[in-house]
C-alpha cells in the first residue's frame, strides 16, 4: 500500500451517469489483487475532504512514448455520479492531480482451477469482477450474470466478452437482455452448473438474495461488499459488518476495508437483520 500523488489520464462517460477514469499508477500491476480498492482524493479540491473508496476495474499499460521510455502503468476505476464527490470527479480531465491510497483490502480467492465460475454483478458492482475474470479465464470457464434497473446500468459487456467470458444480461424494465432480476438468472444457471463457485458484487438486497440461493444450492460464494468508508485502513470503524457467530454478548465485527471488501459468505452473519453495516463496535 502506498499514497500516490498522480494524475488523471482520461475520464469518459460510458453510459448515462457512469464514468470510466484512467489514472497513472506506477507499481499497481505487481501490487494489486482482483477485488482490492483504492481511496481516491481530488488534490485541488477541499470538498469533499475525505477520500472515497473505488474498486479497481483494471490495471494496464499505455504504450511507451519512445524506445527509451517505459510504458505507463495505469488503473481504471468506474463510478456513477451520485453526489458532490462524484460530481466533482466527472469534471476532471487529463493532467488533473489526484491522490490514490492503495491498493487496499482483501481481494478474491480464485478458488480451484478448471471449475465452473459464475460472476454476478449488479450495476456498478460489476467493477471488481473484471480483474477477477481476467485471472479466472486462464484456468476456468467463466460466466457473468449482469443485472441492472435499465439498459443504462449495463456497462462494459464487450470488455468481459473479449476475455472469453459468457455474458447474460438482465434488466428489471426489460430494456436490455432478459426482463427480471439477475438472481432469477442465477437460479437457472445453478441448475445447469451445480458444481460452480459464485462471486458476487452489487447492492445489498441483491447480495442477500444471492447468498440465499447459493445456500440453497450448496455452492461456495464470495461477496464483495459496498460500504461507507472514511479511512480505508481499519482506523475509523465506519465500515464494520457483523461476522459469523456474532451475538450481543460476543460481538464479532469485521472491517470491510481490511478483512474485506471480499468475504467468503460463511464468514458473515446473515441472520443479524442482514449483514448490514453496524453502527458501533470494533474490528477483529
Ligand atoms: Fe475506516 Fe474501515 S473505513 S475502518
Amino acid at each position: 500500500m502506498k499514497n500516490l500523488k498522480t494524475i488523471v489520464l482520461s475520464n469518459q462517460e460510458i453510459s448515462p451517469g457512469y464514468f470510466r477514469m484512467k489514472i497513472l499508477a506506477p507499481g499497481y500491476h505487481k501490487m494489486s489483487q482482483p477485488g482490492q480498492f483504492v481511496m481516491f482524493r481530488v488534490q485541488r479540491s477541499l470538498l469533499p475532504l475525505l477520500r472515497r473508496p473505488f474498486g479497481i476495474f483494471r490495471v494496464g499499460f499505455m504504450p511507451a512514448d519512445c524506445d527509451n521510455m517505459p510504458a505507463k502503468e495505469f488503473i481504471e476505476i468506474i463510478y456513477k455520479v451520485v453526489g458532490d464527490g462524484t460530481g466533482i470527479m466527472q469534471g476532471l480531465h487529463y493532467g488533473d492531480p489526484v491522490e490514490l491510497l492503495g491498493p487496499l483490502g482483501t481481494g478474491f480467492d480464485c478458488g480451484e482451477a478448471a471449475t465452473e465460475k459464475i460472476l454476478v454483478g449488479g450495476g456498478i458492482g460489476l467493477v471488481p469482477l473484471y480483474s477477477l475474470a481476467e485471472k479466472l479465464v486462464e484456468t476456468s470457464q467463466v460466466r457473468l450474470l449482469m443485472g441492472g434497473r435499465t439498459r443504462d446500468d449495463i456497462i462494459t459487456v464487450t470488455e468481459f466478452e473479449r476475455l472469453g467470458v459468457e455474458t447474460y444480461v438482465s434488466t428489471e424494465d426489460g430494456s436490455l437482455g432478459e426482463a427480471g432480476l439477475v438472481t432469477q438468472v442465477l437460479e437457472k444457471k445453478l441448475k445447469e452448473y451445480p458444481q460452480a463457485t459464485v462471486f458476487a458484487c452489487g447492492p445489498m438486497p441483491m447480495i442477500e438474495a444471492v447468498q440465499k440461493i447459493c445456500l440453497q444450492y450448496n455452492v461456495p460464494l464470495q461477496v464483495s461488499l459496498e460500504a461507507l468508508m472514511a479511512c480505508g485502513v481499519g482506523a475509523c470503524l465506519s465500515c464494520v459488518v457483523k461476522g459469523e457467530g456474532h451475538t450481543e454478548s460476543d460481538p464479532r465485527y469485521l472491517c470491510t476495508c481490511t478483512s474485506g471488501p471480499v468475504f467468503a459468505a460463511e464468514k458473515l452473519d446473515w441472520d443479524a437483520a442482514d449483514v448490514k453495516i453496524a453502527k458501533s463496535g470494533g474490528c477483529k
